[in-house]
């Protein structure tokens, strides 16, 4: 199965044409993909957890978010900007806020580059709006019913400089969280080596332990297509 979750350059050419067809959110989220939504997230569970009650990481727990007060989980340390912002997380905001973080809540501590595509973005909101204990009920606006946001756009797998072999997805789902694959790729280093480099990730710099399988997917893609002969180094 194809993952759309880059791939900016196309939607971006595509609104600044003023194309005609651009769906709106509404029209997204009454035909949204959870199970792709699901997936969307993994890329949040880096810092978030989802479940109830879950712990605070890098950042609040998720939980129950959709429509939820900004910046009012109990205990966790919001920045001023968050703060700032107020309201609370209605669809057409956190669909805001998740395009571009850092220039929807300038000074914002989420250190997250944003989800360019407007249908990874519809479909992880439907995702996030099913764990609350009363979900939102999206219906389809006039009429428009059955024609996902892929019938639209071309599913196209886009990930990066990243090469494109079994694990590739995963792979770029959970590296890009933080910073581009391009650091990723730069290096060659032998299984052992990645996994202590998980190992470093996990306790120095924040990142969330990866759940197997998927762990052994990415270091098993990592060993295969970025061990110490690098064959795959990036040239620009
Ligand atoms: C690199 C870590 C990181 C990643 C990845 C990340 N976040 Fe965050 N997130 C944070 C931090 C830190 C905050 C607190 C922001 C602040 O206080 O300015 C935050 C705050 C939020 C908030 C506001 C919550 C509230 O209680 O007001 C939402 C919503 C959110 N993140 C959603 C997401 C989603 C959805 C994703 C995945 C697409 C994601 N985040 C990915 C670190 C991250
Ligand atoms: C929670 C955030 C986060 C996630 C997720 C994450 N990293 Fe990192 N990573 C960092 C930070 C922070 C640094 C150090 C600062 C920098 O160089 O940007 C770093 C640095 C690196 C480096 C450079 C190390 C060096 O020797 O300079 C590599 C390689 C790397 N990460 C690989 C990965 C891989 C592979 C994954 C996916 C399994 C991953 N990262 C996921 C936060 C993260």
């Amino acid at each position: 199965m194809l993952f759309r979750l880059a791939g900016a350059g196309l939607v971006l050419i595509a609104l600044g044409a003023g194309a005609a067809g651009a769906q709106s959110l509404e029209e997204l989220l009454a035909v949204a993909d959870v199970a792709k939504g699901t997936k969307v997230f993994k890329k949040c569970r880096a810092c978030h957890t989802i479940e109830e009650g879950g712990p605070d990481r890098i950042g609040p727990n998720l939980w129950a978010v959709v429509g939820r007060p900004v910046a009012s989980v109990a205990g966790y340390a919001y920045g001023d900007a968050m703060h700032a912002y107020g309201g609370s997380w209605e669809p057409a905001r956190l669909d805001e806020y998740l395009a571009r973080p850092r220039k929807v809540v300038p000074g914002t501590k989420m250190a997250f580059a944003g989800l360019p595509k407007p249908a990874d973005r519809a479909d992880l909101i439907a995702y996030l709006n099913q764990t609350s204990p009363e979900p939102m009920s999206f219906t389809p606006t006039n009429g428009k019913t059955g024609e996902g946001a892929d019938a639209q756009e071309p599913e196209e797998a886009d990930f990066g400089t990243l090469f494109d072999a079994p694990g590739v997805e995963e792979t770029f789902v959970y590296c890009t969280a933080c910073h581009s694959e391009m650091i990723v790729a730069q290096q060659g280093k032998t299984r052992e080596h990645w996994a202590d480099l998980f190992d470093w990730m996990i306790e120095e710099q924040g990142m969330a332990e990866i759940e197997e399988p998927d762990r052994s997917i990415v270091l098993d893609y990592l060993a295969a297509n970025y061990n110490e002969d690098r064959p795959n180094f990036p040239r620009p």
